[in-house]
């Protein structure tokens, strides 16, 4: 199946952005900002030809360290942050627009002119439904899934990225102790993830329906920009992690 940005014109579709917008969600993948695909382009920390990176992404980083992604990274603030916490670990954000993944750059480029280069960080601009053609087998030791889109029309179900589709596509690629988390603030899409999770013979080994008030879930948390912008405006924060 293959879908663009032209799928966002049915018209509930527009009617959902609008209602979105208004909410102040995905204001930031609707700007088209000139100069983004120019800047990604040029950027040292964007990976480009991704698919001849399949299964060398450890060379990419030059240490064997394990790798973990995030899928819909937005404008990667929890991955900076994760990056600078754990510099063990080897972090790939991956995210389709380039209007996103632009701020996460100019955020790296800021954050390297006063001295501070993640080199554990890397980011990739793709749609996820290609990670097969970029990740081998078990390359991947965990995946995180953030404030992932609610796609909230039955027949988009299998775009949401904790629908049975993707967990096919995710056991390709993840190590046999990997894991994915994914948090939301949505109850249906946590709902449906928590289904799907079953319905794709995963293990839940841990869920919960508040996060920040869950101890031992929110040790070591560290918050998304979606997370920090809808729990202060009281939303409880949904997290589940899946294994095999
Ligand atoms: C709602 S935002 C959340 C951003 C961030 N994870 C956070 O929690 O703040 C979801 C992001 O996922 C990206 N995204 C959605 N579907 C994707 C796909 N199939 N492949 C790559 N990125 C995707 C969107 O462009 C958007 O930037």
């Amino acid at each position: 199946m293959n879908y663009n940005d032209s799928d966002l014109k049915s018209r509930q579709d527009i009617r959902y952005t609008l209602m979105e917008i208004r909410k102040g969600r995905n204001t930031m993948r609707l700007r088209n900002i000139p100069g983004a695909k120019e800047a990604i382009e040029n950027s040292r920390f964007v990976v480009r030809q991704v698919q001849e990176k399949k299964g060398a992404w450890h060379r990419i980083f030059g240490n064997e360290r394990p790798i973990h992604i995030e899928v819909g990274m937005g404008k990667g603030r929890f991955l900076m942050e994760m990056a600078a916490l754990n510099p063990e670990i080897n972090y790939i954000g991956i995210e389709m627009y380039d209007s996103v993944l632009l701020r996460a750059v100019q955020k790296m480029e800021e954050k390297a002119a006063e001295g501070e280069v993640l080199e554990n960080l890397r980011f990739i601009r793709m749609d996820a439904r290609e990670l097969l053609l970029v990740f081998d087998k078990n390359e991947v030791d965990r995946i995180y899934l953030n404030f992932s889109d609610p796609w909230p029309k039955e027949r988009h179900a299998k775009r949401r990225l904790t629908s049975r589709q993707f967990f096919e596509r995710y056991d390709q690629i993840l190590a046999p102790r990997g894991v994915v988390e994914f948090k939301t603030d949505n109850k249906p899409l946590f709902k449906f993830s928590l289904e799907e999770t079953e319905e794709a013979g995963w293990k839940l080994m841990a869920h919960t329906f508040d996060l920040h008030h869950d101890p031992s879930m929110n040790e070591g948390n560290v918050m998304t920009e979606y997370e920090e912008k809808f729990s202060s405006m009281g939303n409880p924060i949904y997290k589940l992690i899946a294994g095999r």
